[in-house]
């Protein structure tokens, strides 16, 4: 199966996470409707990322380390994105929280692909 199922769900949770982002704090049902999507697709995220790393990554001793931090990596972007949501719902100040998640995306991203399973552009 391959890295295809992950990266389109990442794809598709990043994409609706800034349709998200652009309806948050209206006061509608679309809003709420796509930001529950958005998290419906956290889950899959992980899912998708520890059946990676339970059927490949496990087995390839000299990138544990690697491995450990492109789960952590993870996950941190997914608790940034339900911050700025949640964070412009209540309108507080994004600033912080939207950069943290593009630099930590951008970072996720790069180690992704550095990684033995799937794509090498590292
Ligand atoms: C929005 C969050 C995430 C992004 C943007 C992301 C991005 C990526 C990318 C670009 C790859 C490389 C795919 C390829 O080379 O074909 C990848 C692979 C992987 N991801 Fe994620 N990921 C995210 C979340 C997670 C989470 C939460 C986990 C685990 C808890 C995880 C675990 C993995 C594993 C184990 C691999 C395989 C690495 C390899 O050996 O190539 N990812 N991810």
């Amino acid at each position: 199966m391959g890295t295809h199922l992950h990266i389109t769900v990442w794809v598709l949770g990043i994409i609706l996470f800034f349709v998200a982002f652009a309806l948050a704090g209206k006061h509608d049902k679309g809003a709420k409707i796509v930001h529950m999507i958005v998290r419906l697709l956290y889950l899959l995220i992980i899912a998708t990322g520890v059946e990676l790393y339970v059927r490949t990554g496990m087995n390839i001793p000299s990138f544990q380390g690697e491995y450990f931090g492109k789960m952590i990596l993870g996950i941190l972007v997914i608790g940034l994105m339900e911050m700025v949501l949640v964070r412009k719902k209540k309108g507080k100040s994004v600033k912080g929280v939207f950069v943290g998640f593009l630099v930590i995306a951008f970072v996720t991203i790069l180690l992704g692909l550095r990684l033995p399973i799937g794509f090498h552009i590292f």
